[in-house]
């Protein structure tokens, strides 16, 4: 099938390579030309294990290509997936700025049937929002009355990829969720996603919109919800690494999600929660455990901030060496990375903030004051009082401690993801504290 995917950013990119993977002819639209630009040279605009290959591989066999017209790629398609942005405004809800101009520039270049999917995540109602803004917006000709007179289709396919295994999750997703209104939409999202062989769960629009808010505030709950018995884990001298595997034993729980650290940040779980907290109050419904879960996830950074103030006593003057930025492993992203929280706390209590990520520095450097970035976890630890374990990247694993203990001023480590849990620090002479496990496990003990 001829599909055009508007927004080329994270989602966009990876549908539109990974659409054109399984068979269809893909154009991919931003209005960003300079991002359009490289990627016509073969330029990633952010870092996603294995979609520049993808990418490189379809443009070269001609099933994928970018354009900055969005006139260019409705004419040429039957399938247009709208996957811009959808930030937050000031209290929380969703700005659709983004979809709504979208959609007027699709409707006033459709000359032929057309299927517009929101990919983007979206509040329960804008299927109806995006079908009205077309109707509205179609060139004269196909107006009468008020009225249509070109036949077209809206429906929702909400994306649950993640960062860092996103080709992975697009090509072997648990389920595609579609919500149409039609036969023919529903027809044309089960021939576009045949060759993945998944479960489709077919509603209807609004539904479709609320089953990914619920499951990524659901997911954002989990991790609230391990975070807080991490707390408590703490108090009671419990290791909640073993309370999250003897919980996640049980299939009605299931162990994923179950990480406690330093809360969850990323483009997606602080936004789509505040989101799904707005639509709810505006729809009569206050949803207080979700604001539980978002407040659990701020106290989790400030908690982890006033333990290493407790343990380093004076911070003023400190050098404070950070292992990771990302908000999670395998990507660059730095949006609403905890580590962007922490760091700010840290330095405003006059700490010195040395910092390595193997990939997210170039974008840590924008957001992040006064950091000096080390070249790697050796040359981090120089000279550093502590270090905080802020990104569970796999390569950290491999970091040779009994070198990093020589050139660290004091070896104590704060890993803030649990992720040397399993490690004995203690016994190479580090003074180590993870998240939930018992306070002052030190080198004595
Ligand atoms: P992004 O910011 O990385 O990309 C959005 C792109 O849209 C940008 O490149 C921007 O230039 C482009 N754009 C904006 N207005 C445009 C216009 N008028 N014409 C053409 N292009 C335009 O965003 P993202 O992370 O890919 O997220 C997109 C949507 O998908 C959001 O609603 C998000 O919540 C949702 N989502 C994101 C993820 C994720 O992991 N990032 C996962 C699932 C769903
Ligand atoms: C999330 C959803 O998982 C995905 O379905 C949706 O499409 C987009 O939002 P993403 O933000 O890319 O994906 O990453 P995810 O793996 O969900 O992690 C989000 C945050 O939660 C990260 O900061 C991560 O470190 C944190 N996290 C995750 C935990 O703290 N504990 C966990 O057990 C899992």
């Amino acid at each position: 099938m001829h599909i055009a995917v508007i927004g080329a950013g994270y989602v966009g990119l990876v549908t539109g390579a990974c659409l054109a993977h399984i068979g269809h002819r893909v154009i991919c639209v931003d209005n960003n030309q300079t991002k359009i630009k490289r990627l016509q040279r073969g330029q990633m605009p952010f870092y996603e294990p294995g979609l520049k290959d993808l990418l490189k591989r379809h443009c070269k066999l001609k099933q994928l290509s970018f354009t900055t017209s969005i006139v260019q790629a409705t004419k040429e398609s039957t399938a247009i997936f709208i996957a811009v942005g959808t930030p937050s405004k000031k209290d929380g809800e969703a700005d659709l700025t983004y979809v709504e101009g979208v959609a007027r520039e699709i409707a006033q270049a459709m000359d032929s049937y057309k299927l517009i999917i929101e990919k983007s995540t979206v509040p329960a109602d804008t299927g109806q929002r995006i079908r009205r803004t077309i109707q509205m917006n179609l060139p004269l000709r196909f107006r009468k009355g008020g009225v249509a007179t070109l036949e077209f289709d809206v429906a929702s396919n909400p994306e649950f990829l993640k960062e860092g295994s996103a080709i992975q999750d697009f090509m072997h997703p648990d389920r595609v969720v579609v919500g149409v209104e039609s036969v023919k939409a529903q027809r044309l999202l089960r021939a576009i996603y045949a060759p993945l062989k998944a479960t489709m769960v077919v509603t209807d629009i609004r539904s479709a919109e609320l089953i990914k808010h619920a499951s990524n505030s659901f997911l954002a709950m989990k991790i609230s919800f391990i975070n807080a018995i991490a707390q408590i884990c703490t108090l009671v001298g419990a290791d909640v690494v073993k309370v999250a595997e003897g919980m996640g034993l049980d299939s009605r729980i299931g162990r994923p999600f179950l990480d406690a650290g330093i809360g969850y940040g990323g483009s997606c779980f602080p936004k789509d929660v505040d989101a799904f907290i707005r639509l709810s109050e505006k729809s009569g419904y206050h949803f207080n455990l979700l604001k539980e879960v978002r407040q659990v996830n701020d106290e989790q950074k400030a908690a982890f901030v006033r333990l290493i103030e407790d343990k380093l006593w004076i911070v003023k003057g400190k050098t404070v060496g950070v292992l990771g930025l990302a908000f999670k492993p395998n990507t660059d992203d730095m949006r609403n990375a905890p580590a962007i929280d922490i760091i700010e706390l840290l330095q405003h209590e006059g700490a010195k903030i040395k910092a390595y990520d193997p990939q997210a520095m170039a974008n840590a450097q924008k957001i992040l004051k006064d950091v000096h970035f080390a070249k790697d976890p050796y040359a981090l630890a120089k000279g550093c009082d502590c270090l905080l374990l802020l990104t569970d990247w796999q390569e950290f694993k491999k970091i040779n401690f009994q070198r990093l203990k020589k050139l660290m001023k004091h070896a104590i480590l704060f890993d803030g993801r649990n992720l040397y849990h399993d490690e004995n620090l203690p016994a190479l002479g580090f003074e180590y504290y993870g998240i939930g496990r018992r306070v002052g496990i030190t080198k004595k003990e």
